[in-house]
């Protein structure tokens, strides 16, 4: 409310002044305006039409930030789990007086009155027309797009904003980027699905080491799944689901909370997420965080990722299957995306992504020359990265392998973070079978950091049990619920939670995690070389990370 009032203040007074000729700059050069496959151009946009842009304002004492970050997820830090309050949060890096009434200025001058602020005051999202929106972004032109499904505004001439707002500025959400995730494939196999195992809630709790009594009980943990593909999930599935599958261990049936719309068609990956976070992190409060029925130029990531700071109470553990190709983003871009998860872990959130589902990835840089393509954010070292497994015999609650679709590798542009350097380093130099250097850059950000199954899950849509859904997405919210199960144990026992896990994974990993260490992922499986990604050894490595969840071991956390 305060922040509503404080922007209301700053904008009022400032009539429409008539524009002057444009000087501008580009924010974020290198993002990608190619119209990703799939998308074809319809019309284009009327001038009256309405469009919404977020404005991400430049923040100060991103650095202190950082270093606190750290010290709150650092095991053996004197802060750790001292975390901070949105609100303590926001008057460390709240964007300067001079940023706020610049950028106000800018926006009012140009006639765009119509806007909305975060708690934490960073971001600012407007409604305009399309004609002022065009003019106030020196000439992008927007269009129409469908991938057949839904239509997307966008643009594909690049923006600028005045020269003035270089400095006030991270980015202009809402004009380029597209909605992206990663959709969960059906691998047809050749075994019919009631003879072979296929995996469901009490098979990965037995594999998992979860027994009955491990479920959430402390009234104030809370996890969430978070939706980017137009998805809803059914209560009526959730509850279906839980009949069929949620024999013998205590769950809910219904979610707590559905933040943003809760109607429309039952999708998979939603109904998935919701389902099988559910039966890992059992008993636990579950939000779902639905991004779909928005604006067609609002990007569905920034949707979530702006939500997030603009609420003081949040679950404590966030999946998010979601991630768009490193090589298609501006660095600024993904940075300003990386000091939003400080933020979050700064105020004790684990935040898990999926690693993708196309291994190392391909990506052509010239006739002949190919190399591995990370994903972001899953590249991002300051979050946790879940790759995928598959049982290594499909009629037994056995031994996993890498699933070969799990993504992993290195990032082309975050160093690798301190917390996994060692362990990076031994991989590199133990590892008998490394693609040719020239594929990736060694001293980058390596992922994933964990993996769970990512393989033949059974998912109930539309009152149906559905068989061979795969794809991290389906290892992120089991994972994410395994986690929410350590913060319970920790609240039970009057301790702060989690937070960022990886700093104290990378010190415990081995003792805490299944070792897979069979199967590559794949890579640029081109004529060329056929080569393979990465392949897992003992302790992390770019498939698997440092394996999948045995609670038995991980309640040592506790
Ligand atoms: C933040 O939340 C407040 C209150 O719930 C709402 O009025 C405001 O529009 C939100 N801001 C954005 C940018 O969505
Ligand atoms: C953990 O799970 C494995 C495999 O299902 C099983 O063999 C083992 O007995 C379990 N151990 C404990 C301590 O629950
Ligand atoms: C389930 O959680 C509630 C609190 O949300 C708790 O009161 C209850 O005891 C839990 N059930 C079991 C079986 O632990
Ligand atoms: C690499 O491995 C060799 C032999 O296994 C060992 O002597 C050497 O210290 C290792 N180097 C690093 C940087 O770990
Ligand atoms: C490694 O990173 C550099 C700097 O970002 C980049 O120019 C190079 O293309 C990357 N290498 C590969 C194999 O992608
Ligand atoms: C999990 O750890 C327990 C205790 O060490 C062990 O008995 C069990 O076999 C492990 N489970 C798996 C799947 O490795």
């Amino acid at each position: 409310m305060l922040a509503a009032v404080g922007v209301c203040v700053v904008f009022a007074g400032f009539s429409a002044v008539l524009s002057q000729p444009f000087n501008g700059v580009q924010l974020e050069p290198g993002q990608s305006t190619r119209v990703p496959d799939g998308w074809k151009q319809l019309e284009r946009v009327g001038d009256s039409d309405s469009v919404v842009l977020t404005f991400a304002l430049k923040q100060q004492n991103v650095d202190q930030l950082e270093d606190l970050f750290w010290r709150v997820s650092d095991p053996d830090n004197e802060k750790y789990g001292k975390y901070l309050s949105l609100e303590d949060v926001t008057s460390l890096v709240e964007p300067s007086k001079e940023t706020v009434e610049t950028v106000g200025k800018w926006l009012q001058g140009s006639g765009v009155t119509d806007c909305r602020v975060v708690l934490s005051r960073d971001f600012v999202e407007c409604s305009m027309s399309a004609r002022i929106a065009e003019r106030l972004l020196g000439g992008v032109k927007f269009h129409r797009y469908t991938d057949g499904k839904r239509t997307v505004i966008r643009s594909e001439v690049k923006y600028l904003v005045p020269r003035h707002l270089k400095n006030h500025l991270d980015f202009v959400g809402g004009v380029h980027r597209f909605p992206s995730g990663f959709k969960l494939q059906v691998k047809e196999k050749n075994y019919q699905p009631n003879f072979h195992l296929g995996v469901y809630p009490s098979i990965i709790r037995e594999r998992y080491n979860l027994s009955k009594t491990d479920v959430g009980s402390d009234p104030k943990n809370a996890q969430a799944v978070a939706q980017f593909l137009e998805q809803f999930y059914h209560a009526t599935d959730l509850e279906e689901f839980m009949r069929v599958y949620g024999g013998g261990f205590p769950h809910m049936t219904e979610t707590a909370k559905v933040v943003g719309p809760d109607s429309g068609g039952a999708g998979l990956e939603a109904s998935l997420d919701v389902q099988y976070i559910m039966s890992s992190g059992a008993n636990i409060s579950t939000w779902f965080w639905s991004t779909a029925g928005r604006h067609e130029s609002q990007e569905p990531f920034l949707v979530w990722l702006t939500g997030v700071s603009n609420m003081t109470s949040v679950p404590w553990v966030h999946s998010v299957s979601y991630g768009d190709d490193e090589d298609s983003l501006d660095p600024d871009y993904m940075q300003r995306v990386n000091t939003e998860f400080m933020k979050a872990g700064t105020r004790g959130l684990t935040i898990l992504f999926a690693s993708g589902d196309s291994g190392a990835g391909c990506r052509e840089v010239s006739k002949d020359k190919n190399v591995f393509r990370p994903s972001f954010p899953a590249s991002s070292p300051y979050v946790t990265t879940v790759g995928g497994t598959m049982f290594h015999s499909p009629y037994e609650v056995g031994d996993e392998d890498a699933d070969y679709i799990s993504g992993g590798g290195f990032s082309n542009i975050f160093d690798m973070p301190d917390y996994q350097t060692s362990a990076v380093k031994t991989y590199l130099n133990k590892s008998t079978k490394l693609p040719p250097e020239s594929y990736y850059n060694a001293t980058g950000r390596a992922y994933p950091d964990v993996a769970a199954l990512s393989d033949n899950y059974w998912v109930v849509i539309d009152l149906i049990p559905t068989p061979f859904i795969s794809g991290t997405s389906a290892a992120t919210p089991v994972f994410a619920g395994i986690l929410s199960l350590i913060n319970d144990l920790k609240f039970q026992q009057g301790k702060p939670p989690l937070g960022f896990f990886n700093p104290l994974l990378y010190k415990s990993g081995w003792d805490l995690l299944y070792d897979v260490t069979v199967g590559c992922n794949e890579g640029c499986l081109d004529e060329l070389t056929n080569l393979q990604g990465f392949c897992p050894t003992e302790g992390w490595d770019p498939v698997t990370g440092w394996g999948t969840p045995n609670f038995t071991l991980m309640k040592k956390l506790v």
